[in-house]
C-alpha cells in the first residue's frame, strides 16, 4: 500500500454503454469514486478522475440486435444520456470520454502490438462454439449455459453473474447460442491468449502484498488463484470492436475486457496530452480503480498482468469494489425494468441529487449486498437530513439574523460545554479522512452526521432562545461557535453532499473551503454578515413515496404480462361447426352473489326468447349492482347444468386479459335482446 503517494489515478469502471444507468450502478462504484476524488481535491493533492463508456463486446452488439439499429447507434445514444446523469449527479470525472474514439483504438491496437512483439501471447487454433444459423462464432456472452461451479442454468460463456467465477464457453454444461437458441457446433480458430497460468505466480506475489484490500476483493482474488488460472483469449472472432493489429487477423477484434480498461489509458492522454505518463508510470503514483463486485477478476487479475506484461506500468495499489444494491429486496435489473433509473429520479426529485447522493452511500453495499427501499429514503431523508442537518443548520442561521441582523457576534470566554464542542470541531475531520483513505465511506458519512447532531445537542442543551432573555452575552458564544461548525461541516460534508455544501457556503457568504480548514473555530470572523437561510431538505411527504412505490409495482405488473406468451391458436373447425353455436346479445336485469362462493354471480337475462338463468365465474371482476342493463353475448344453446344448485342456462362470453382478469364482450351499440352473433 502506497502511503503519502505524489499524486492519484482514480477510475471508475466503464459502464457498458447500452442502457441508461440506475441507482445500483451509483451506489457500487461511482459514488464513492466521486468522494474519493472531491475529498483529495479538497486535500489539494494531485488527482485524476477518469471515467468513461465501454463501447465495444457482445452486449453492445446484442442490444443493437434487439432494437434493431447498428451498435454505433446504440453506443451513441447511451454515451450522452449516461454523461448527462453523472453530470447532474455531481460525480466529477476530470475526463468522461469512450472506448469508441479513433485514439483509443490506436491505444488499444498499440498496445497489443507491444505486447505481441514481447512475445507475451500464445497464438492458439482451436475449435470454438460455432452458431451455424447465424453464422457466428459464439463467444461471451452469446452463449449461456449451465455454470459447473455453482449450477446456475444461466451462466455466460465469460462468466458466471451469480457465483462470480470467470469461466470460458468450454467449461458450460449443455451450452446454447443466445443468438438462435440452438445447439453450436464446434469450428476452429485462431486466437491469441494471455497465458494467465504462467503468470499466476506473478500474479500472487502481486495480490499477496495486498492484505490491505477489502476483504470480499481480496477473498474473490485467493480463490481464483486457487483454482489455478487458464490462459485467456484476448482476441474475438467478431465484427465489433477494434481491429486485431495482425496481418493474419481477418474477422477478428480485440477482447473487450482487453481493450476496455486500456481506455483508463488512454483517457488519460485524452485529459492531458503528453503529460500523462507519470500517472501511470511513476512509483510514487497510487491507482485505484472503483469498481462493482462483477468486475473483480479483470481488475485484479487480468489487467494487472496485461500491465506487468507490458513492463513501464505501475500496478493497482487499490481496488475498492463494492457489492450489489438489491431494490425492494429484489435484484436490480434492467431487463425486467425493476430499477430506479438516475433520469427518471431527476425528473420525479429535481434539485434532490444530494438526497440520493446520501441514501445510496449511507446504505451503500460496502461489506455486503444492501437494499434499498423507498420508506427508507424517506426515512433517511426526513429524520436524518431535514431533521438532524438542515435542522441544525436552519436554527443557527435564523438566530443570527434574528439577534444580530446576520453579523457573526464575537464571543466570549469559553465554558465546558463549548471546549467540549470544539474538540469534537477538531477531532472529527481527522476522523472521517482515515475513514475516506480506507475506502470506508458509510463509516464517514455516519461521522459527517455525528458532528452535526453534536451542533444539534449542543444548541439544544444550551438553549440560546431562553438564554437570550436573561443572558444575552452569553447567547453571542453559543451563536459565536455553532456558526464555526455549521462552517466546518459544510467543508467535511462536500465530498458527500456537494451541492448541499455549496449553498451553506453561499449562506455563509463564503468562498467553498478547502479541507485543511476543517477543525478551525475562527472560519467566520466576529463582524462577518451572512446571507438568509434556505430550506436545505424538505421533508418528502407519504404520497409522494406512494407513487413511486406504484410505480415500481406497476412496472413488476407490465413485466409479469410482457414474458406471458399469447395461447397458440387452435385446431381449424369447418363453418358448420361454428354454424352449431348460437350465440345471443342478451341484456342483464338482475345480479346477485352466489352465497358462499368467491367467483360467482347469478344472473337474469333477457335473451330475447325468453328470461332465463346463468350462472358466471365474473364476481372478481364486476360488482353486481353496477351491470344492470348490460348487453353481453350468450352462449344460448350451450346445454343447461347445475352450478352450487342453481341451474344455469348458457354462457356468457369473456375476454381474458394476459392477467387472467376478464371483461364482457358487448356490442358497440345497443342492440335488441336476442340479436345474432355470427
Ligand atoms: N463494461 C464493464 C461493465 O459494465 C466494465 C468495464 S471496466 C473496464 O461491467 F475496466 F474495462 F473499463
Ligand atoms: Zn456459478
Amino acid at each position: 500500500m502506497l502511503s503519502d503517494p505524489k499524486r492519484y489515478t482514480i477510475t471508475a469502471a466503464l459502464i457498458y454503454a447500452n442502457g441508461p444507468i440506475h441507482i445500483g450502478h451509483l451506489a457500487g462504484c461511482y459514488l464513492p469514486a466521486d468522494i474519493y476524488a472531491r475529498y483529495l481535491r479538497s486535500k489539494e493533492r494531485d488527482v485524476i478522475f477518469i471515467s468513461g463508456t465501454d463501447e465495444h463486446g457482445v452486449p453492445i452488439t446484442i442490444k443493437a440486435k434487439k432494437e434493431g439499429i447498428t451498435p454505433q447507434q446504440v453506443v451513441d445514444k447511451y454515451y450522452t444520456q449516461i454523461k448527462d446523469s453523472f453530470n447532474e449527479f455531481g460525480i466529477s470525472f476530470d475526463i468522461y470520454s469512450r472506448t469508441s474514439n479513433k485514439k483509443h483504438h490506436e491505444v488499444a491496437s498499440d498496445y497489443f502490438t507491444t505486447l505481441y512483439n514481447k512475445g507475451v501471447f500464445k497464438e492458439e487454433t482451436t475449435e470454438q462454439y460455432f452458431d451455424a444459423k447465424a453464422n457466428q462464432f459464439l463467444a461471451d456472452r452469446y452463449i449461456v449455459g449451465t455454470c459447473p461451479n455453482c449450477g446456475n442454468p444461466n451462466a455466460y460463456g465469460d462468466q458466471c453473474e451469480r457465483c462470480g467465477t470467470s469461466l470460458s464457453p468450454d467449461e458450460l454444461i449443455n451450452p446454447h447460442s443466445t443468438l438462435s437458441g440452438e445447439q453450436p457446433i464446434k469450428k476452429s480458430t485462431t486466437n491469441w491468449n494471455l497465458p494467465l497460468d504462467e503468470l499466476q505466480p506473478k500474479i500472487e506475489e502481486y495480490i499477496s502484498e495486498h492484505p490491505e484490500w477489502k476483504t470480499n476483493v481480496y477473498g474473490q482474488c485467493k480463490s481464483w488463484l486457487n483454482q489455478g488460472l487458464h490462459p485467456r483469449a484476448m482476441t474475438r472472432d467478431l465484427d465489433w470492436g477494434i481491429k486485431v493489429p495482425l496481418p493474419n487477423a481477418e474477422g477478428k477484434v480485440l477482447y473487450v475486457w482487453f481493450d476496455a480498461p486500456i481506455g483508463y489509458i488512454t483517457f488519460t492522454q485524452e485529459l492531458l496530452g503528453n503529460n500523462w505518463e507519470k500517472y501511470w508510470k511513476d512509483k510514487e503514483s497510487k491507482l485505484v480503480h472503483f469498481i462493482g463486485k462483477d468486475n473483480i477478476v479483470f481488475h485484479c487479475i487480468i489487467f494487472p498482468s496485461m500491465l506487468m506484461e507490458h513492463g513501464d506500468y505501475i500496478l493497482p495499489d487499490n481496488v475498492p469494489a463494492n457489492e450489489f444494491m438489491n431494490l425492494e429486496g429484489d435484484k436490480i435489473s434492467t431487463s425486467r425494468n425493476w430499477a430506479i433509473w438516475l433520469h427518471e429520479y431527476l425528473q420525479d426529485f429535481p434539485g434532490k441529487q444530494d438526497v440520493l447522493r446520501y441514501v445510496l452511500t449511507a446504505n451503500a453495499p460496502e461489506n455486503k449486498d444492501s437494499d434499498f427501499t423507498w420508506k427508507d429514503f424517506q426515512a433517511r431523508n426526513n429524520n436524518e437530513l431535514a431533521d438532524n442537518v438542515g435542522n441544525f443548520i436552519n436554527r443557527v442561521i435564523t438566530l443570527i439574523h434574528k439577534y444580530y441582523n446576520g453579523e457573526i457576534p464575537s464571543h466570549g470566554s469559553w465554558e465546558d460545554v463549548d471546549e467540549e464542542l470544539i474538540s469534537t470541531i477538531i477531532n472529527f475531520p481527522v476522523k472521517i479522512s482515515e475513514s475516506l483513505e480506507t475506502y470506508r465511506f458509510r463509516e464517514a458519512l455516519s461521522l459527517v452526521m455525528d458532528l452535526s447532531r453534536a451542533g444539534n445537542k449542543y444548541l439544544g442543551d444550551a438553549e440560546p432562545w431562553k438564554l437570550i432573555k436573561t443572558n444575552p452575552e452569553r447567547v453571542k458564544t453559543i451563536l459565536y461557535l455553532a456558526s464555526q461548525l455549521v462552517a466546518n461541516l459544510a467543508v467535511v460534508m462536500e465530498p458527500f453532499l456537494p451541492f448541499t455544501s455549496d449553498k451553506i457556503f453561499k449562506i455563509l457568504n463564503l468562498p467553498s473551503l478547502k479541507w485543511n480548514k476543517a477543525g478551525d473555530v475562527t472560519l467566520l470572523a466576529a463582524g462577518h454578515v451572512i446571507n438568509q437561510p434556505e430550506i436545505l431538505f424538505e421533508k418528502i411527504e407519504d404520497k409522494i413515496i406512494e407513487t413511486q412505490i406504484q410505480k415500481l409495482l406497476n412496472s413488476k405488473k407490465e413485466n409479469e404480462l410482457a414474458n406471458q406468451t399469447i395461447e397458440p391458436q387452435k385446431e381449424d373447425v369447418n363453418f358448420n361447426d361454428f354454424e352449431k353455436i348460437d350465440i345471443r346479445i342478451a341484456t342483464i336485469i338482475a345480479a346477485e352473489a352466489v352465497p358462499k362462493t368467491k367467483k360467482l354471480l347469478k344472473l337474469t337475462l333477457d335473451t330475447g326468447l325468453d328470461e332465463r338463468t346463468v350462472v358466471s365465474g365474473i364476481a372478481e371482476y364486476y360488482n353486481p349492482e353496477k351491470i344492470i342493463g348490460k348487453q353481453v353475448c350468450l352462449l344460448a344453446n350451450l346445454a343447461p347444468r347445475e352450478i352450487k344448485g342453481i341451474m344455469s342456462q348458457g354462457m356468457i362470453l369473456m375476454a381474458e386479459d394476459k392477467d387472467g382478469s376478464l371483461a364482457f364482450v358487448s356490442p358497440e351499440k345497443i342492440i335488441g335482446s336476442g340479436g345474432v352473433v355470427k
